[in-house]
This record gives C-alpha cells, structure tokens and sequence, in this order.
C-alpha cells in the first residue's frame, strides 16, 4: 500500500525547518545572515553598547511567547532577536570586559560548535557517537597525560567546574564509605557513619565544594573551611590542625580539596604538601584546578603542579582558561575504577551484557544521560593552534595581570591585597582622609556601578573581610596594559566623581 503523506506535513518537509538534506539552501543562507548579525555585534567598541536598564526591562515584554502560532518568519524573529538579545549581549572578546571567568574563544572551537550542534552526536553510548566518543577519550588521554596521572587514569566531559565539582565530593563520599565500612551508598543509600564525614578545603575554595556536600546530604555544615595565608594559598599547618581537631571531636576526615587557581585571586594551593597530608590521613585528595589547571601547559606555572600526580580527581574547566566556549569541562579520576560510583546499566542504553572495551559507552562515566559532544572543540582547537599557542596566550594574560598589579599597588588611592599568581587583581579605591570602611564600600560599588551603566567597562567586585573590593580578571591576551591603564584611569576619576556629588 502506498501511503500519501499529509499534506500539512509534507509543507513542514519541504520548507526545511526540521533539518535534514533538504534544510542545506537556508541552512548556509541563515549562516550567511546570522554572520551578519555577529558581524554587527563584533564591531562594537566596547564591551557592551546596548540597552540601558531601564529599555532592557521594557524588552521583557518583547522576550513573551505570545501568538507563536503565527508563523512568524525566520527573518522576522532574528530582527526581533537582534534587537532583544543579539545587541544587548556582553561581548567578553571585548578589552573593556575585565569581570569574571569568560574568556574570548577560538575560531575553531567555533566551527567544531556549528558541527556538534548541526549533527547532534550525543555521547552517551557508542552506538550514537561511534568515532565521536573516540574523540572524546583522546581529548581525555591529552589532559591527563599533561597531568601525569596514571594509566589507570580516566575522565569524562562535563557541564562545568561546579559539575566535576560534585562527582569528586561523591566519589569521595562513596570510596570512603566503601572502603572503610562496607556501606555500598549507591545500592543503599545513608548510613549513619556518613553524619561524621568531613571535607577540608581552603576558605577561598569555590562555593561549589559546600553545595556539593549539601546537594550529598551532607550539608554545608560538613565542609571545613582551611584558613590561607598571605598569598591566599591554604596554610597546610592549619589544615593538619583542623584534621586532628575534627578527629578528636570524633568526625571522620574524608578529603582534602587544593584549589589551583582561587576565583577570586588565582592562588594555588600547594598541592605536594597538601597531597601528602591527605595521603597520611588515608582521605581522597581532590584538585579544583577549573581555573587554572590549563596553566599547566604553561612555562611559568610548571611548578605550582608539583605532586599532582597524587591526586584522586581533578576538575578542570576548558571554558576558562583554554579559550573554548561554554559549556567544556572535564572531571579526571587517576583510578577509573572510580566510575564505579557514578555507573549505572539501563536496559534500553547499555546494557550489561552487551559491555565490549572496544564500543565503550562514555555513559558509564557520566551524571548526565544525554549529553553534547563538547570534546570536539578542543581537539579541534588542539589539533589546528596546538598547546605552545595556548600557553602563550594564558603566559601573556598572566604578564598583563602582573603589569597591572606592578602599576598599582604603590598608587596612594588604591589599595591591593595580593601579588596575583594567575590572572586576576583584586584592589580597592580609597579615598583619601576617609577612614570608614562602609563609605569605601559605597564607593567602590558606585565605580563598578557607574562604569558598567557607562558602558564603559566591566569590572567584578568581591568582599575580602566584609569589605568590597574591585576584581580585574583578565582572559583576553589580546587585551593592552594601555587599555587596561585607561580602566584604571576611569576608576580614579569615577571615585572623585563620588567624593564631588555625594
Ligand atoms: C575554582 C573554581 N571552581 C569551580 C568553579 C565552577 O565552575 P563552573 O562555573 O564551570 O561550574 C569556578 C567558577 O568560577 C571556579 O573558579
């Protein structure tokens, strides 16, 4: 019997939009249009020309799905987008962006998006990735032969740091427990030991830590916050003190995380040292390098990676410091035994009996089910810029960060707080003959305020001892120390400004 095809349905078919051979006449004309968008969005001079507040509160109104039966066109909707989205956006390529952990992006991981996202691989079995999921290992195998770790080792792609996070406080938690009691927490879930386990970690780790531990039922309550010392680095006497103290107090000590790379300051905790307490102390030893765990591949920081072979895990983010877009993230353990924790055999996905080393299922690794092939951009990136490029460009960020410290820090108005060891600097406007903590506060909320409404620039601000203070984190080794010096020139003549209309 020969079938008709709905009519409505061959319509939908014919004009393209569900993709297929037939989509390839829009698919390169919207590229074509689409490029032009971008084009428009690029030639912006800084990093955000866009909507006031007020206008981009009035868009939301614009952003509501009404009257989507419409049919609306797909060149209508990108005008409408343009005008939405596409010009309000912050352009983190742009010198005048100096805030957070975004860092500009490689042409090729661009173009590896485009395919990841135009065939759809999803890696989570062999038999819908083939090749891809090759791919991803080999991207794995490069990371972790820059680490050193065994060949034992392992990882897996993930949504981010905060993600690679939580797999190492579960792994960590589930080992433990293992180990030490027998108690099998994916099979059976709590056991009252789990009340007394314990993670130490720098004050200045990342938040993800603490909800980790509560998103594992453990609780804030269970992250013991490691005093730092002058350069922000955990002070590894006050960690030995906080294990015993945790002991006596009848608590089981379970991991130690070493932060290389803090948010805030780039510090490196010393992982050599720290890695032989967690080791004396039979606890998973845990590195958080999403920030600057891609300095590795540097010349300059070799030696703050000294004895990371002793780790369990590691978490490292490709999405900060080796220039691909968002998200791409990877969770490494040094013994792939581990994945143990997180596996699972589903029917219908991958099933037991059908386990062949040859067709792995990367499923088997992972705390998602479906996920994107995000490895592509970075083979892409490696195999077309190679890693010597990429040092040169997290070398030249660090250099600009250290000029910018250098030209600061002896500066009467501001006042600095660290020597940065990656590529961030955290300081403070003070005005001068004002004592008062809270009039510095206003102050240096009003600069970081005034310049981002400006559209001036974008600058971040965190607190260090209840106080604001401003943050440069700086990711664009295309950036200028004669732009970032004007930045700084901006912040002065802001702070006045206050001083004349407050
Ligand atoms: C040290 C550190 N760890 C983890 C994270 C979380 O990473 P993500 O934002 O990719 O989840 C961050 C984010 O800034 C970070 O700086």
């Amino acid at each position: 019997m020969i079938l008709k095809s709905h009519p409505s349905l061959k319509e939908l078919s014919l004009n393209s939009y569900l993709f297929s051979d037939e989509s390839m006449n829009l698919y390169e004309e919207y590229i074509q249009k689409t490029a032009s968008y971008i084009q428009q969005f690029l030639s912006n001079r800084t990093f955000y020309q866009g909507d006031n507040l007020e206008e981009i509160l009035a868009n939301k109104e614009q952003a509501k799905l009404v009257n989507i039966e419409g049919n609306q066109t797909i060149d209508s909707a990108l005008e409408e987008l343009n005008d939405l989205y596409i010009k309000n956006a912050i352009a983190f390529h742009n010198p005048t962006y100096v805030a957070h952990l975004n860092c500009p992006i490689t042409l090729p991981s661009i173009i590896a998006e485009m395919i990841t996202t135009t065939i759809n691989t999803a890696v989570e079995t062999w038999d819908q990735s083939t090749s891809a999921t090759f791919i991803e290992q080999e991207v794995i195998h490069w990371i972790t032969n820059v680490f050193n770790l065994s060949e034992n080792s392992d990882g897996v792609f993930t949504s981010g740091g905060t993600q690679s996070n939580f797999m190492a406080m579960l792994m960590a938690r589930d080992n433990y427990a293992f180990k030490h009691f027998k108690i099998n927490i994916k099979q059976h879930g709590w056991r009252s030991e789990i009340n007394k386990f314990r993670i130490f970690c720098s004050e200045k780790a990342h938040f993800s830590i603490q909800k980790s531990a509560a998103l594992l039922g453990m609780g804030y309550d269970a992250v013991i916050p490691v005093k730092v010392d002058k350069k922000m680095q955990m002070d590894v006497n006050e960690l030995v003190l906080a294990i015993e103290k945790t002991k006596q107090e009848g608590n089981i000590p379970i991991a130690v995380v070493a932060t290389l790379g803090t948010t805030d300051y780039g510090s490196f905790d010393r992982i050599q040292t720290i890695g032989k307490v967690a080791k004396e102390h039979n606890m998973w030893l845990h590195a958080d390098g999403a920030y600057g765990g891609c300095y590795a591949l540097t010349n300059t920081h070799k030696d703050y990676f000294k004895g990371i072979e002793l780790v369990d895990s590691i978490t490292i983010d490709f999405h900060k410091t080796l220039f691909q877009p968002v998200s791409c993230s990877a969770f490494l353990v040094n013994d792939k035994q581990h994945f143990q924790y997180v596996s699972y055999y589903a029917d219908y996905l991958n099933p037991i009996e059908d386990k062949d080393p040859q067709r792995p299922n990367l499923i088997e690794k992972s705390i998602q089910t479906t996920r994107r092939f995000d490895a592509l951009k970075v083979w892409l990136t490696l195999k077309t810029l190679g890693t010597k490029t990429i040092a040169n460009y997290l070398e030249e960020v660090h250099s600009l960060t250290k000029t910018v410290y250098d030209n600061i820090k002896d500066q009467e108005c501001f006042e600095t707080v660290h020597e940065p060891a990656l590529s961030t600097v955290v300081f403070r406007y003070k005005t001068e003959g004002i004592t008062e903590d809270v009039i510095h506060n206003s102050i240096n909320l009003y600069i970081k305020n005034t310049l981002y409404k400006a559209g001036k620039a974008s600058i971040a601000s965190t607190k260090l001892q209840g106080n604001i203070y401003l943050k440069f984190t700086l990711l664009n080794p295309k950036n200028t120390i004669n732009n970032l010096l004007n930045i700084i020139e901006m912040i002065k003549t802001t702070g006045e400004q206050y001083k004349i209309t407050n």
